[in-house]
Parts: structure tokens; C-alpha cells; sequence
């Protein structure tokens, strides 16, 4: 049964999202006050900003784990968000990997079950996914730990085992909260080596949270969320605290920097 239309090349729209914690009556945190941002197939998008910024609250809304907002938004040219829970579900499965910060893996399983388990939950035999799982641990360099136990492996190591679940399903979108986080700068850099190869071999549009500028250079594209908004990196990097300039003066600087390069 086809769910989703997969023929656009619109990724994830995000279209004027607004997004508040806290009951009426209470405090009330406006997190996302109009927020916009386009993914087109391909992509591998970074997102920045201070911390508390919402960078997490967007990516929750974007994979449909938090439904109360305002605004719409769209995965592959479907509006989740007033999708039925069980057509939302069958998206999440079927096209988004999601990688956390904290790699989230079942401690009594190991490496290669750990990879399978959403794939076995959803339905798929063990014995239909060996080929795609011998691929998927040899693109995450896994394969001579596929039998060792999480807590036998590295904070690299397990991150890549997060990924490997996480891509074996072969998702069109892969939404990363802060992958490398909790990771050494060598470790950071071999999670973002992988992320670039699955972007470009495999085709998968990536979005990922990032505090690294490194990371965040990986990257094809850098949107930074500032103030419930978010902004494209080069007009970020001008805006003074004191002064959001017009579209016009952010052009003017845009002409002036063009013509010093
Ligand atoms: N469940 C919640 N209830 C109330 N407030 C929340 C909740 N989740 C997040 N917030 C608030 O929303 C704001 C944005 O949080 P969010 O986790 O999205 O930030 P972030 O940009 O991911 O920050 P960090 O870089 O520290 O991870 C913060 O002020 C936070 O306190
Ligand atoms: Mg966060």
C-alpha cells in the first residue's frame, strides 16, 4: 500500500511553526514563533543555535513524536499533522531514521539484534534482512563486532550501531539530534564521515542537530534557529544582538561581501 508520496523532491517543509510549552494559565515558553525551513532530497542540513534554543523541539515535531503545534508540516509532500497515529507511524517505520544523542540500544542485545529489532518488530524476518544487514555493518564498519554486546563497545562504536538501526530500513530522511555529542573529536569525525557517505551514496536526506561548527561543515547547508525562527547561517552570522536588519540591508551586505571575494 502506498502511503507517501515519495516523488517529491521536497523532503521536509516546515511552514510558519509555532510551538509553546506550558498551560494556559502558567508560564508559557513560546519555543518556535514562526519557524520555516525547506529539505530538499539530498540534503544534509545542519541545524544550530544556543541551547534552548528548540532545536529538539523542531526535530520531535519533524518526526511526528510531538503533534501540538501550529503551522503544518510535511514529510515528502505529506502533511502529518492531521495524519491518523497509525498512517503516522507507518511514515516514522518506513522513511525516518532517527539517531539520538544517547545511543538508546537494548543492553541485553547484541550489536547485530540490536540493528534488526525495529525491522523485526515491524514485521520483517530475520532471515529477509541478512543481506541488508551484512551491507548496512559493513558500511558502519561493524562487522567484526557483530555479535559483541553494547556495553563491550566504544561511545563510537555504539553510535554507529544507532545509525546502522537506524539506516537498515532504508529511510528516505535521517533526523540526528546531537549523534556526536557525547563523543571524542575523533569519534565526532568518523560518525560525520559516515553521515556524508550515507548522504551521498545512499541518497538519504539528512537533518542534524549539531553545537559542532565541524560537524555542522560536513554539511551541505547550516540553518541556525534564533529567537523561535530560523535563519539562514550567512545572514546569521551579521545580525548584531541590538539590530535584525531588513531584507534589504542583509542583500546589501550580501552584495558587498560578493564583492570583496
Ligand atoms: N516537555 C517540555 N516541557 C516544557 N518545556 C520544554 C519541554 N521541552 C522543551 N522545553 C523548553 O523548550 C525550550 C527548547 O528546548 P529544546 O530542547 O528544543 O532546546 P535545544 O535547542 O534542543 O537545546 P539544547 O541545545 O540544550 O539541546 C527550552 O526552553 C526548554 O526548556
Ligand atoms: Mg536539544
Amino acid at each position: 500500500m502506498k502511503t507517501i508520496n515519495t516523488n517529491n523532491e521536497t523532503m521536509i517543509k516546515v511552514e510558519n511553526v509555532y510551538k509553546t510549552f506550558g498551560k494556559k494559565g502558567g508560564a508559557i515558553t513560546q519555543v518556535l514563533d514562526g519557524a520555516n525551513l525547506t529539505v530538499n532530497k539530498g540534503e544534509f542540513v545542519s541545524l544550530m543555535g544556543a541551547s534552548g534554543s528548540g532545536k529538539s523541539t523542531l526535530l520531535y515535531l519533524i518526526g511526528g513524536l510531538d503533534r501540538d503545534f501550529t503551522g503544518d508540516i510535511s514529510i515528502c509532500g505529506t502533511s502529518i499533522r492531521k495524519m491518523r497515529e497509525k498512517k503516522l507511524s507507518k511514515i516514522r517505520l518506513g522513511h525516518i531514521g532517527f539517531i539520538f544523542q544517547f545511543y538508546n540500544l537494548v543492553q541485553n542485545l547484541n550489536v547485530e539484534d540490536n540493528i534488526l529489532l525495529p525491522s523485526l518488530v515491524a514485521g520483517r524476518s530475520r532471515a529477509s534482512m541478512k543481506k541488508e544487514l551484512d551491507e548496512i555493518l559493513e558500511i558502519t564498519g561493524l562487522t567484526e563486532k557483530r555479535k559483541q554486546m553494547p556495553s563491550k563497545l566504544s561511545g563510537g562504536q555504539q553510535q554507529r550501531v544507532a545509525i546502522a538501526r537506524a539506516i537498515i530500513s532504508n529511510p528516505q530522511i535521517i533526523l540526528a539530534d546531537e549523534a556526536t555529542g557525547n563523543l571524542d573529536s575523533k569519534s565526532g569525525a568518523e560518525i560525520m564521515e559516515l553521515f556524508r557517505k550515507i548522504n551521498r551514496e545512499k541518497g538519504i536526506t539528512i537533518l542534524q542537530v549539531t553545537h559542532s561548527q565541524k560537524c555542522a561543515e560536513y554539511g551541505t547547508r547550516t540553518v541556525v534557529l534564533e529567537n523561535g525562527k530560523t535563519v539562514d547561517e550567512r545572514a546569521s552570522m551579521w545580525l548584531p544582538s541590538s539590530h535584525k536588519p531588513t531584507f534589504q540591508e542583509l542583500e546589501g551586505r550580501l552584495a558587498t561581501s560578493m564583492s570583496r571575494s
